[in-house]
């Protein structure tokens, strides 16, 4: 059976709270509803402009989940101080535009620095986090990620989940394939995540050596129709799913 994680992002139950900011729904219950129905880790992206995950979630998250707490951020000064504050298990850094409605693509590593970003992955593994890079499935960025000292490669899913047809579709697969086979090579934990669905995320979960799939819309999504545990369970059915 594929040993594959899944990590489920609950951003979009702050979401909802943040439209009426009520106390419902409330992320730290959605997390614990998640555990109980087989999620590995709680995954949410404190954003700059806090649309969404709020800081005292953060503390509250940390309080009720002895491990697996990943959180998504950009690199910036403000975020890896409330990071070493809350000591999460996983970082995961990503880039951050202000009017994007979700992040859009991989970080660029092409002239990056063991003073930039290198220094915020050291901090941050210094304080037991490990750092993952949110990366497009390419061989120099999977390779920058492994020189600048990250433990983790997640790839951008996003191409792939948007390509229509068999053929594109393939394309995207073995790009993906191609990235993870060198983040093995490099000994960094491959994940991968960003517009997964019931629909298309089997074959990435089968991808070889993949260890953890971050999937939030599709899955807080279906648990407006179906509720939230039976969401997850049926996403953990399919990504442990035999080739
Ligand atoms: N991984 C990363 C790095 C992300 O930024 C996001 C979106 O917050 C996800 C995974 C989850 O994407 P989705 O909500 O489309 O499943």
């Amino acid at each position: 059976m594929p040993n594959v994680k899944l990590g489920v992002n609950i951003d979009h139950v702050a979401t909802l709270r943040q439209a009426r900011r009520e106390v419902d729904p409330d992320p730290v219950s959605a997390a614990r509803v998640a555990r109980s129905a087989g999620a590995d880790l709680i995954v949410c992206h404190l954003r700059q402009d806090r649309r969404h995950i709020q800081d005292r979630d953060l503390l509250a998250l940390r309080k009720v989940l002895k491990s697996g707490l990943h959180v998504e951020m950009a690199d910036r000064p403000e975020m890896v101080k409330i990071a070493l504050a809350v000591k999460p298990d996983w970082v995961c850094l990503v880039p951050e535009t202000p009017d994007e409605v979700t992040t859009e693509g991989g970080l660029d590593l092409k002239g990056s620095k063991p003073s930039g970003i290198g220094k915020t992955i050291k901090k941050l593994q210094g304080a037991g986090i490990g750092v993952s890079l949110f990366v497009d499935p390419e061989a120099v960025a999977v390779r920058m990620a492994h020189n600048l000292g990250a433990d983790a490669v997640e790839l951008c899913t996003a191409e792939y989940a948007r390509s229509t047809g068999r053929r594109t579709q393939g394309t995207e697969l073995e790009r993906l394939e191609l990235a993870g086979y060198l983040a093995h090579e490099l000994k960094l934990e491959l994940h991968a995540g960003h517009a997964l669905d019931y629909s298309n995320v089997v074959p990435v979960a089968q991808i070889a050596g993949m260890r953890c799939l971050n999937i939030g819309f599709a899955i807080i999504s279906r648990s407006i129709f179906m509720g939230l545990k039976p969401a997850v369970a049926e996403m953990k059915r399919l990504i442990q799913q035999q080739p």
